[in-house]
């Protein structure tokens, strides 16, 4: 049997994966290509393993549709990857309109982290630990966020201590986009990682976001060299929730399957690349307004992306 994640296993990688969320579960036709483990052996939970989808109000814990997504996987030896337990959206209004001081805020995180990661120990290959902590120019993001400007960027490696307690096996991510390539905010990323590190807490790997737009990815080796920076600080990476943007009213799934390559193409050359997650599969269920940026079409038919990327693996 031949797909999307059977070629990546092939080239080295442990999975391809896609982004799944309770829409697609309840969608059986969508969910068919879901399920499939010769294109997909991995999930990520859109919206469903989130702080506010996770833990409402306060102390209060609720799994359903994560649960369900989960159990999805496991019928399917399909791995998941964990998302994500401290961002600064989709973050409660008990939290963020509490005024907690410092040291209520960084209980009320350890204790959320420590509820969801026990809730899932031993079924997550890996989590999403922190999301988004940077700003552009790579300095610690605060404003916008209770998290930095409570806690300040202590917050990051009490988090990954936090989730390395709670399940020691699983591999402790952060997450990011704008750092798929060289630049100020990779930087700020490599920065971050050897901060976590200084501190003594754990983290395994870089994951790449990997929100990019058709016609302006570009070649394969500044995503290397990217990667490598990564790796050489002694990190797994990953291309966590990638798609790749072009408008719905005059798509250019020509280029779009050029660049899915690309990315691909870049992953095989880097040893430290695990594997490639979409942030989902079809152009029916995208969270980019007016677009086309995934690799099945609004009618669940294969796009030229997907030759693209089985041949690139
Ligand atoms: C997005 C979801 O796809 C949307 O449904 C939701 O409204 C907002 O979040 N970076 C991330 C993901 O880490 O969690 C985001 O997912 C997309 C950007």
């Amino acid at each position: 049997a031949d797909g999307l994640n059977s070629r990546a296993k092939a080239a080295g990688k442990k999975y391809f994966g896609t982004e799944v969320s309770g829409q697609v579960l309840n969608d059986g036709s969508a969910n068919a290509i879901a399920k499939n483990a010769e294109d997909f052996g991995q999930y990520t939970c859109e919206n469903e393993m989130k702080f506010d989808a996770t833990e409402p109000s306060r102390g209060t814990f609720s799994y359903g549709n994560a649960d369900k997504i989960v159990a999805q996987a496991q019928a399917n030896g399909q791995l998941m990857r964990c998302h994500a337990l401290v961002w600064h959206s989709q973050v409660p209004s008990w939290v963020t309109n509490g005024r907690f001081d410092n040291a209520t805020l960084i209980s009320i995180m350890k204790n959320h982290i420590a509820n969801v990661v026990g809730h899932y120990k031993g079924k997550c290959y890996a989590w999403d630990v922190v999301n988004e902590a940077l700003n552009e120019d790579g300095s610690y993001r605060n404003s916008g966020s209770v998290w930095g400007s409570t806690i300040g960027p202590a917050f990051i490696p009490i988090a990954f201590a936090a989730a390395a307690a709670a399940d020691p096996a699983a591999k402790l991510y952060y997450n990011d986009y704008n750092c798929d390539r060289p630049g100020a905010k990779s930087t700020g990323a490599q920065n971050l990682i050897k901060m976590v590190k200084a501190y003594g807490a754990p983290i395994h790997g870089m994951g790449l976001q990997g929100h990019l737009t058709t016609g302006q990815v570009g070649s394969a080796s500044q995503y290397v060299s990217n990667m490598q920076a990564f790796a050489n600080l002694g990190v797994d990476v990953a291309f966590t929730e990638l798609d790749i943007a072009t408008p719905s009213s005059s798509p250019n799934f020509g280029q779009q399957a050029t660049d899915y390559a690309t990315i691909v193409s870049a992953c095989k050359q880097v040893s430290a690349c695990v594997g490639i997650t979409t942030w989902g599969f079809t152009d029916k269920y995208t969270w980019i307004s007016n677009s086309a940026p995934l690799i099945w079409n609004t009618n669940l038919q294969k796009k030229p992306a997907y030759d693209a990327i089985l041949n690139a693996w």
